[in-house]
């Protein structure tokens, strides 16, 4: 298959939303940009064409997709019963990246939600990604934009290097703006559990709504399946360095290996030592770290590392979303 890519411009935004909008109605997949990472995206109502999806990215056909939706009508074509604490959450966060669970309504095929009677419901915020739902007049389901456990696609490069001859369309908006998905949460009349924690962070939830947030770790809580497989990962061994010592004991061991390793820094922390380096900013901003690290993850394999030291990070804010990523990445190296 040819696969056009189109470099999004103030230009030929019309144009593209049509191409694109078309694609999609005629059961076809496309990759469009979102302000999380890229999504891979079909008409969440036609089964055939949510099976394309599961077929180019190579993903278990029980691992549920994302439907995403321009707003709270079109919300309500999607699932049903909705709490007033989801509607509470979706006007705290949305447009944005969170992603609620809700019951399933009957126009949502169970090829889209892996055969369950839920559905994660999302409101993008990125410009194109919401013209293109309106467009196309259907809910979108899209995954992140990457070959099942690969790290989620977050700029051109990386949806070239999966998806050149696999799908029809790609649609390039530059870099995504936050680089890790969406923040998955269900909730129960007592409490908002976290499946995934992601771009918007537990602090922030707590201080929007009046309920205790918890993470789904105990047996009660549904846990989102697609935790369960290999994600995020690069050819690379990941090794997580808890300080400075650690870390440039590591970069000696590699040197007298001669072992070939990349190194994510803060700037304020930059080893002295000759190492290929990505920077990360400053440690006080974990933004930086949230919008590069699936892009550094990559080019530390084009670049031939073997091994990548990443810095450990505190559990709070971005940080929680950070090391759920990296270690779900150590663990499948
Ligand atoms: O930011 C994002 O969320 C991106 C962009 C494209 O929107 N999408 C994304 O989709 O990350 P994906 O498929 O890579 O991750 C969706 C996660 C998976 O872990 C999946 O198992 C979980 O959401 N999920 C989807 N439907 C679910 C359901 N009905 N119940 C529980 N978990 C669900
Ligand atoms: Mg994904």
């Amino acid at each position: 298959m040819d696969t056009n890519i189109i470099r999004l411009t103030s230009e030929n935004t019309t144009d593209t939303l049509s191409e694109a909008a078309a694609l999609l109605q005629r059961g076809e997949i496309v990759v469009f940009p979102t302000e999380t990472v890229y999504g891979l995206g079909a008409d969440a109502r036609n089964p055939e064409a949510v099976e394309k999806i599961f077929e180019a990215k190579g993903r278990p056909f029980d691992n549920p997709l994302i439907v995403h939706v321009s707003d709270t009508t079109m919300l309500e074509s999607v699932a049903h019963d909705i709490p007033d604490i989801a509607y509470a959450l979706f006007d705290a966060f949305s447009p944005g990246p969170l992603t609620i669970i809700l019951p399933k309504h009957p126009s949502i095929p169970y090829e889209t939600t892996g055969n369950r009677e839920t559905v994660a419901v999302r409101i993008p915020s990125h410009p194109f990604a919401h013209a293109l739902i309106e467009r196309a007049g259907t809910p979108i389901a899209a995954p992140s934009a990457n070959r099942s456990g690969k790290p989620s696609g977050t700029n051109l490069e990386a949806l070239e290097e999966d998806f050149t001859g696999i799908v029809p369309l790609i649609i390039d908006a530059g870099e995504s703006t936050y680089g890790l998905e969406s923040t998955v949460v269900h909730v129960t009349p007592s409490d908002i559990v976290i499946l995934r924690p992601g771009a918007i962070s537990r602090e922030q939830i707590a201080a929007a709504v009046n309920l205790p947030v918890r993470d789904a770790k105990s047996s009660d809580a549904p846990e989102a399946p697609g935790m369960r497989y290999r994600h995020y990962a690069p050819n690379a061994q990941v090794v997580i360095t808890r300080n400075l010592e650690e870390r440039d004991r590591q970069i000696q061991e590699a040197h007298r290996e001669g072992l070939p390793i990349a190194v994510l820094s803060f700037t304020e922390e930059m080893p002295h030592a000759e190492v290929p380096v990505f920077p990360l900013g400053s440690r006080t901003d974990l933004s930086v770290y949230a919008h590069t690290l699936y892009q550094y993850l990559r080019e530390a394999d084009r670049m031939g590392a073997v091994r990548i030291l990443v810095p450990e990070v505190d559990e709070e804010g971005l940080g929680a979303a950070l090391m759920n990523r990296i270690r779900k990445a150590v663990k499948s190296t």
